[in-house]
């Protein structure tokens, strides 16, 4: 067999396909981070359009023109900041555009930082670029410790912001990500600011863009989530100046040399058309309803808080006191070491929930393992129909009740995470 690099055979697979993967038939998945909407038919229109054109062939490296304006007009509009289109590197989904933003920043041995718990790629794409992820301490509003955060960023080469954030639904008040920005910028580290899930944010809050307070800031973004694209992969990165573009170009042009015409004339007309703001707007609406549904059925069961969810559309419930009193702590603490280092009590009830409950949802640890000692997290996509929400919700409720049913699956000791 082929010795594949180390590069590779020392990265996690996703924790979300791995789960995915054991959800039986008639499971509720309550996994997935993608919109459980269709793409609107305007853009699909656009994508046809553009296809019936002959619209079929390369397009410049960094992206077409009329793309690249209509991002640098949007980021004027909504984020309050100005730049030119010779500053935008148009991607496949913002995962390319963190992949060079890795490659392209981080060198052998650097730290890169980023909230624990995270979207797994920051971690993964750290290591692939020969760099040390690190993750940075939340507080009891799951929202990164900015003090603590601090004593970190000195001697880091990169700050990776994720507001609102996956997994925890927290987005960051406009005063924590100025401090961050300001004393990266102080310190010498650049901040990737990944800003997929800027539209989906409730209750009032807004989510402030951190190119607005320094310009050590790439900025990451993509159609993805706002207009229900994920399978189109259609993701941008904004540089601070154009030289820094030209390198994520030369990066590009080895890597996929230029993502599709119909698909970027596409997402132009996603980001230029003002027809989809209502259509983005009610789905959001939809996503804080059942939000507001799934959180308040979560706490209804014995031992678990959830709070509200600020953005993004995933719900963080806190599961200690129903996973206790369903045994898995007790189960846990007399495993040996190092299975205990395979698996965690969130991981244990939630591939409890899975094989016997069948419903699909993710732990803590699937997303980094800072501070998780005595803290039992999982996480929920609302991006699911509410029937389903509904559904998934009474499973988990139910498997939370079932000490005998765990105890069993316990004792045959299979599928718990090691
Ligand atoms: C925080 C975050 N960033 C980036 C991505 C990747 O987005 P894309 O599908 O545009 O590559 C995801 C996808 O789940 C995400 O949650």
């Amino acid at each position: 067999m082929t010795r594949y690099a180390r590069r590779v055979t020392g990265l996690a697979p996703s924790g979300v396909r791995k789960w995915f993967e054991g959800a039986g038939p008639g499971s509720i998945n309550l996994t997935l981070g993608q919109p459980d909407f269709d793409t609107p038919a305007h853009i699909k229109e656009a994508a046809c359009r553009a296809l019936a054109e002959g619209k079929t062939g390369y397009t410049p490296n960094v992206g077409i023109p009329e793309l690249r304006e209509a991002i640098v007009e949007k980021t004027r509009r909504e984020n309050g900041v100005d730049y030119t289109p010779d500053q935008v590197m148009v991607t496949a989904g913002a995962s390319e555009a963190l992949l060079l933003a890795m490659l392209a920043i981080v060198d052998d041995g650097d730290r890169v930082l980023h909230a624990d718990p995270a979207f797994v790629s920051y971690a993964s794409l750290a290591s692939l670029a020969g760099g040390r992820p690190e993750g940075l301490a939340l507080d009891d509003r799951l929202r990164i410790d900015v003090e603590a955060a601090k004593e970190q960023i000195d001697g880091a080469k990169l700050l990776v912001i994720n507001s609102p954030s996956n997994p925890t639904g927290s987005v960051e008040p406009a005063g924590s990500v100025k401090a961050l920005v300001e004393y990266a910028a102080d310190a010498g580290t650049t901040v990737i600011s990944d800003e997929v899930y800027e539209h989906f944010v409730y209750d009032g809050v807004t989510a402030v863009s951190a190119a607005r307070f320094g310009e050590n800031v790439v900025t990451i973004n993509a159609t993805s989530k706002t207009y229900a694209m994920t399978g189109w992969r259609l993701g941008y990165a904004v540089l601070p100046t154009p030289e820094e573009a030209q390198i994520f170009k030369t990066l590009n042009v080895n890597i996929i040399s230029c993502t599709p015409p119909f698909i970027q004339l596409a997402g132009q007309e996603a980001i230029e058309n003002p027809a989809l703001t209502p259509i983005v707007a009610d789905m959001v609406r939809q996503f804080e309803q059942r939000a507001e549904y799934v959180v308040q059925a979560l706490n209804a069961i014995p031992g678990v808080t959830c709070a509200q969810p600020k953005g993004a559309f995933y719900v963080f419930p806190n599961i200690g006191g129903m996973i206790e009193k369903l045994g898995v702590l007790e189960a846990y603490a007399s495993l040996p070491k190092d299975k205990q280092e395979k698996t965690s009590p969130s991981t244990m009830f939630q591939l409890f929930a899975l094989y016997k409950h069948s419903v699909a949802t993710m732990d803590r640890n699937s997303f980094g393992k800072l501070g998780t000692e005595g803290r039992h997290y999982l996480r929920l996509s609302t991006a699911t129909d509410l029937e389903s929400l509904k559904e998934g919700v009474r499973r988990m409720t139910a498997a939370g009740a079932d000490r005998a049913g765990f105890a069993e699956y316990f004792k045959r000791g299979e599928h718990l995470g090691w």
